[in-house]
């Protein structure tokens, strides 16, 4: 029998208890398939009281401190469920590589913020960091990135990368209620980080867009240069527009490849109905990757859960076991290329604009000019009736009617776009600011 592999697990919440499932139902198959039996020998939690999914850990060395663990455990790899980029998880991390550790991570903030110094180290020092369940949770989109397209150029990645958005966004459309309401299911339902700002405002996607964008163009990791919008402004109105338009509307991580740059943008996006991007509802989460020889491919899973992490985590650990180490995005550590930052003002594309218009004679050619005098060209307009109608304070102090105006535009800059919708606003034409959600076309 071949030696096995000494693991030790730091945090045991909900994915550190998945991999405790995943080890005792499949202790056989795992030694056949990674080659050496999986033993795990240490861990590190908080509070040594609390129930571990039935789980006995009495043989298990326990440490109060991961970074101790890291420092002095008898293990082979240690494995980080612990989350967050400061404090405890970087610490032990460090302290696991400084010691020539093999490293398994499921932590997208320490990646996406220490990812290019952390891979260094493990170069350094020739051991594995694996972070496959980092990004998306269950789907395998590192391994098939950073392994299967090996031989491709990759110009574009994009995903949804946040299945609370992703629920929230479905059920509006599905059940035709507010956002507000939604989140409140979601966070009940336990979908939503601790802190729903984090999952809401875009910034959970733009961790799992970092990692994706350094495995993409083989650059260093950049998560300072997302472009970031979350979803908290998005109206049950604007979900009745787009599909009225044939659209669906996601929120969605975006990195490509311009002659600008590198373009990373995380924000609310209007995706063509029947594209398959806009049929991955609920949770679920989706990566799609073009590649100049395999072309357009996407995976598409469950970004959170237990088990579904466990499996990502499980498949770092059996790639170890097996002698195979890799570099951490797919390049030598060494040999990643500065980041080229695309300006957003340069990004083109169409746009979704709603505009609350005064309803009086000459608005809406008003507004066509300011579009027109930008150099924006309109697809699709759609004007509501009277039974959309309601009061605002017109800005010279009386009260008018205002009517919703909606609009898709061709593709065009973000500056004109930006410009545009500044001249409306200060010229008065619209009650309300405007609202704009871009269109990615597939
Ligand atoms: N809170 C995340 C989501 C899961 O809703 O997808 C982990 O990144």
């Amino acid at each position: 029998m071949n030696q096995p592999v000494k693991l030790g697990i730091a945090g045991l919440g909900t994915v550190g208890v998945g991999v405790l499932d995943m080890i005792s139902r499949h202790k056989d198959l795992l030694a056949v398939r990674a080659g050496r039996p999986l033993e795990v020998v240490a861990v590190s939690a908080r509070d040594r009281s609390k129930p571990r999914g039935g789980h006995d850990l009495s043989d298990m060395d326990w440490y109060d401190d991961p970074a101790e663990m890291a420092r002095s455990a008898g293990i082979d790899v240690f494995v980080e469920l612990i989350g967050a980029e400061e404090g405890a998880a970087r610490l032990a991390v460090e302290a696991a590589l400084e010691r020539g550790l093999h490293v398994v991570t499921a932590n997208k903030a320490l990646l996406a913020v220490h990812g290019t110094k952390l891979a260094r180290l493990a170069e350094d020092r020739g051991v594995a960091l694996n972070f496959e369940a980092a990004v998306a949770g269950g789907i395998p989109i590192v391994k098939a990135m950073r392994e299967s397209l090996s031989g491709n150029g990759i110009r574009k990645v994009f995903g949804i990368l946040n299945g609370t958005c992703n629920y929230i966004l479905t059920k509006m459309d599905t059940d035709s209620r507010d956002f507000a309401d939604v989140l409140k299911e979601a966070q009940d339902l336990g979908y939503a980080e601790a802190d729903p700002a984090f999952d809401i405002g875009g910034h959970d996607a733009a961790h799992k867009v970092a990692c994706l964008t350094a495995l993409a163009f083989g650059t260093e990791v950049s998560l300072d240069s997302i472009y970031i919008e979350g979803i908290e402004h998005i109206q049950l109105q604007d979900i009745r527009n787009a599909a009225d338009l044939g659209y669906k509307i996601k929120l969605l991580g975006v990195a490509l490849e311009t002659d600008d740059g590198i373009e990373q943008r995380v924000h609310p996006t209007l995706v063509p109905k029947g594209s398959p991007i806009a049929e991955v509802d609920g949770v679920f989460n989706a990566v799609g990757v073009h590649g100049d020889f395999a072309d357009d491919l996407m995976l598409v899973g469950r970004g959170a859960g237990a088990h579904p992490t466990a499996s990502s985590v499980m498949s770092d650990i059996c790639d170890i076991a097996r002698g195979v180490v890799l570099q951490p995005f797919g390049v030598p550590a060494s040999r990643l290329q500065p980041y080229k930052r695309a300006r957003m003002r340069a990004h083109e594309g169409g746009y979704y604009v709603a505009l609350e218009l005064f309803d009086r004679s000459g608005e809406v050619a008003a507004v066509a000019r300011i579009f027109a005098d930008n150099n924006i060209s309109i697809e699709s307009i759609v004007q509501r009736g009277p039974a959309s109608l309601s009061v605002h304070e017109h800005h010279d102090g009386s009260a008018r009617d205002t009517a919703p105006f909606i609009l898709i535009t061709h593709d065009t800059l973000e500056s004109a776009m930006r410009a545009a919708l500044e001249a409306i606003t200060e010229q008065g034409h619209v009650a309300v600011p405007p609202r704009m959600i871009r269109i990615e076309r597939f």
